[in-house]
């Protein structure tokens, strides 16, 4: 089977050997060096070119190299009745859920504030509340989201987790739609972002949900950039309001050398790393899914394209 890679990952090559471990006899093609684009079946992609996947006039399925599909959500980019499928891997989960633990214990046990106190060589004992007097919130209770509240519960904090649709969780007061966003702010002293970007989430994090949190509130932004407006962030943090801001993704990638939350002395930039798809699980993964797809069998996380998630 042809199967075309299309990423600007550098490890196009990690790929190649991963999944030849699984089947000596794919041919594996690595964009922009295709081929006969007649014999492609399967596309691996993340962050395609507009239109690009509409020139492959026999694939079959098409997989996101990522848990996050917004990319390839462009109105009219997609070629019409192919299936696409999204990253469900446990590697992604188990770095995503880790990055969510590290950041809510940096802000639970006052971390940037001991990081200042050190600065000035104070030695100050800070108090810190039980982790069941920590509320803690998470937006999107999916793969990701549903994993890290888990764990969150699991260290023993007080979590609540909010989605489109009921769901019920051990250990996690759920809240659903609308009706629910303001009921699990107000809770929510740490807000883990993980929903999906559509046109329903694109700036949910704005000045009337950041004033809906408990004064003093922190948040987790690994999700995507596009779910904060800036502006609005940036003033609440200035009427601390909010009080500090950890945020992975942004809505311009790389984040531009003179924007402001590079040097904000509350903000915490990492470079899109909060879970980087690891090959070494998730050629497995898709591997699985291509052999399903070619014994025409149902696809596990198909993405809908309605909702776009
Ligand atoms: P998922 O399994 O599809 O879960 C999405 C969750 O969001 C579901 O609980 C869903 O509710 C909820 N949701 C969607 N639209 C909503 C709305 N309008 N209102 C309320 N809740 C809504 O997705 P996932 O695999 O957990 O991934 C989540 C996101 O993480 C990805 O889309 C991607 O953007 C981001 N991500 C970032 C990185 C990184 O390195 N920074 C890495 C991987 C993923 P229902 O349960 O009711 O459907
Ligand atoms: C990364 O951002 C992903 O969506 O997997």
């Amino acid at each position: 089977m042809a199967v075309l890679f299309l990423s600007p990952s550098e490890n196009a090559e990690q790929w190649r050997d991963m999944l030849l471990r699984f089947d000596p006899n794919i041919d594996f093609r690595c964009w922009p060096e295709t081929g006969r684009i007649e014999e492609i079946e399967f596309a691996l992609v993340w962050r395609p070119p507009a239109g690009e996947l509409k020139r492959y006039p026999n694939l079959k399925v098409i997989f996101s190299l990522g848990a996050g599909v917004d990319s390839l959500m462009r109105e009219g980019d997609l070629p019409p009745g192919i299936p696409v499928v999204r990253l469900v891997d446990r590697g992604l989960t188990a770095s995503m859920t880790e990055y969510v633990l590290l950041h809510v214990l940096r802000y639970h046990r006052r971390v940037p504030e001991l990081e200042a106190l050190q600065r000035r060589q104070e030695w100050k004992p800070l108090a810190y509340p039980l982790p069941w007097e920590r509320k803690v919130g998470v937006m999107g209770l999916g793969v990701l989201g549903g994993d890290a509240a888990a764990k969150l519960s699991a260290l023993g904090f007080d979590v609540a987790g909010w989605s489109r649709s009921p769901k019920e969780l051990p250990g996690v007061s759920g809240f659903h739609g609308d009706a629910g966003l303001i009921p699990f702010l107000a809770r929510s002293e740490i807000l883990v972002c993980l929903l999906p970007l559509t046109p329903a989430t694109a700036g949910i994090l704005n000045a009337r949900t950041l004033a809906a949190l408990p004064r003093g509130a922190s948040i987790i932004n690994a999700a995507r950039g596009g779910h904060v407006v800036e502006t609005d962030l940036l003033a609440a943090l200035d009427s601390e309001q909010i009080a500090y801001a950890t945020l992975d993704v942004f809505h311009e990638e790389p984040l531009p050398s003179d924007h402001p939350f590079w040097t904000h002395p509350r903000i915490t930039v990492t470079p899109h790393i909060a879970s980087a798809t690891p090959p070494q699980t998730a050629a497995e993964t898709i591997f699985q899914s291509m052999r399903l797809a070619r014994e025409g069998r149902p696809l596990p996380n198909l993405v809908d394209l309605a909702t776009g998630y």
